[in-house]
């Protein structure tokens, strides 16, 4: 039985008292309730090391919104694993659709990132999605084995990884993939990990699903036999909102 995990990722959201102040509430409406599941939250970087002091001793997981592949030098705008891992970070999400459609990121240096975060000693969330576009043109499966493939490219081990299937075309736009729709890409995704991997490796990797997670879709995508918890955009800021669906995790 694989243990569900919840990530908040605040995304360009909250200054640092604000993010002080959101993951307070949370700790305190979450209460000692979500021992279920695995937990976490993505403020800015700028946040990280006071939203980390907030959630010190609790069972909440600091996570960072990306990282580079490099530990130091001239890459204006960067921030490496290893500064996370100063900062207390334990985790970070690495190419998020939004890295890809605005920032340019490709699997290429998706890969470079993951292999960086998991040498400093980082878990990894890993972010694949089809656009609709590519959805509607019958590529999914494609396009997110590709994804898959050249992200893990070079990775022996995986134990360290949590894969994230976020259908960009679900992504803050209120549309949520359905369970079922959900499901058949996850299946996709294990399947293919258990090619890549073997069984036992594709049998306890969690995928977890992100695009419009809200409290009244969480237990319906969640009780599908392939997806092992979300990731929270939207309802993440908004404690009450991100407590109930970690709690449809928990059940
Ligand atoms: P959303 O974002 O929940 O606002 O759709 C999910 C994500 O981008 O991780």
């Amino acid at each position: 039985m694989r243990r569900k995990i919840v990530v908040g990722n605040w995304k360009m959201n909250n200054t640092i008292a604000e993010s002080e102040a959101l993951a307070t509430e949370l700790l305190a409406v979450l209460g000692e309730n979500f021992s279920g599941c695995d937990v976490g939250i993505a403020p800015t970087y700028v946040a990280l090391e006071a939203t980390g002091r907030i959630v010190e001793g609790s069972d909440i997981q600091l996570v960072a919104q990306n990282c580079h592949y490099e530990n130091d030098g001239a890459f204006t705008g960067e921030v490496s694993a290893r500064m996370l891992l100063a900062a207390g970070c334990s985790a970070v999400i690495i190419g998020h659709s939004e890295r890809r459609q605005y920032f340019g990121e490709t699997n290429v240096t998706v890969n470079l990132r993951v292999k960086k975060a998991l040498s400093e000693g980082l878990n990894v969330i890993l972010c694949v999605g089809e656009t609709l576009a590519e959805r509607e043109s019958g590529v999914t499966d494609a396009v997110i084995s590709s994804q898959v493939r050249e992200g893990l490219a070079g990775i022996s081990d995986i134990s360290s990884i949590v894969v994230a299937y976020e259908p960009v075309w679900a992504i803050g736009t209120g549309k949520t993939a359905s369970s079922a729709q959900a499901e058949e890409v996850h299946l996709h995704i294990r399947t293919l990990i258990a090619e890549l991997y073997g069984d036992k490796p594709a049998g306890v990797l969690r995928i977890q699903y992100g695009g419009s997670v809200k409290p009244s879709n969480a237990a319906e995508l969640f009780s599908m036999p392939n997806i092992d918890g979300g990731l929270i955009g939207g309802a993440s800021l908004n404690a009450t909102d991100f407590a109930a669906i970690v709690k449809a995790a928990s059940a």
